[in-house]
């Protein structure tokens, strides 16, 4: 079965899957005069299904200048930087949709329809993302191998960070559907 699997494999019959799945959540607040976290939790809604939700709540705004640092980290004996470092201008980048593919724009695409951030700044009130279940075709440019990866986000404002969130997840490639 296996050596069966192998070969289709190699003539490209069989493409292995890829399964993303959501293995932690952390959300800090810097200032918290700034912004506070309503929600921010995985939730099992299925086997090996997990749903993302993050509501956060500004409490001084509506905001017009944010900036955002994303990394995505890669586990060998501890997390290392992996392939993907940037900051952004938050507000420019959510008034033009039709940039090119970064790190950043395929983050956002994966969870887009899934949240209240798809509208330009300023922003006011509340932010969310409800129930994101991450799945392979929201990743199909960025093929990662198989491991654990962090994505690290933290938002600025006035150049001062005020809230970071860690999410944990993990890569398998799986040959076998079930
Ligand atoms: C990302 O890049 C910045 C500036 O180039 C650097 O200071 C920072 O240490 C880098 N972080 C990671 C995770 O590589
Ligand atoms: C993250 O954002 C801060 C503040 O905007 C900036 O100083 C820093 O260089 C950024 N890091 C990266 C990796 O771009
Ligand atoms: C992308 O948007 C910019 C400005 O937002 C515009 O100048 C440019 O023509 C657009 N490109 C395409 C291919 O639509
Ligand atoms: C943003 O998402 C909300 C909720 O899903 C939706 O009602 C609204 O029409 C969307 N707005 C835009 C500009 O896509
Ligand atoms: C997940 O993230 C936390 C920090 O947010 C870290 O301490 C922990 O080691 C990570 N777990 C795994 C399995 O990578």
């Amino acid at each position: 079965m296996r050596a069966l699997l192998i070969i289709l494999l190699l003539c490209g019959i069989v493409i292995p899957e890829r399964r993303y799945r959501f293995t932690n959540i952390k959300c800090n607040v810097l200032d918290k005069s700034y912004v506070s976290f309503a929600q921010c939790k995985l939730k099992v809604i299925g086997r090996g299904i997990i749903a993302l939700t993050i509501d956060a709540k500004l409490l001084t705004g509506p905001f017009n200048n944010a900036k955002v640092n994303l990394s995505l980290w890669k586990k060998y004996s501890e997390f290392r930087p992996f392939i993907f470092n940037s900051s952004l201008d938050f507000c420019k980048a959510m008034a033009c949709t039709n940039s090119t593919l970064t790190f950043h724009r395929i983050i956002y695409r994966a969870f887009l329809k899934y949240s209240n951030i798809n509208q330009t700044c300023p922003y006011d009130k509340e932010l969310y993302v409800r129930d994101w279940v991450l799945k392979e075709e929201q990743l199909k440019y960025l093929p990662l191998p198989t491991g654990e990866y962090q994505v690290r986000l933290k938002a600025y404002t006035d150049n001062e960070c005020k809230a970071t969130v860690y999410v944990n997840f993990s890569v398998k490639e799986d040959l076998m559907q079930s």
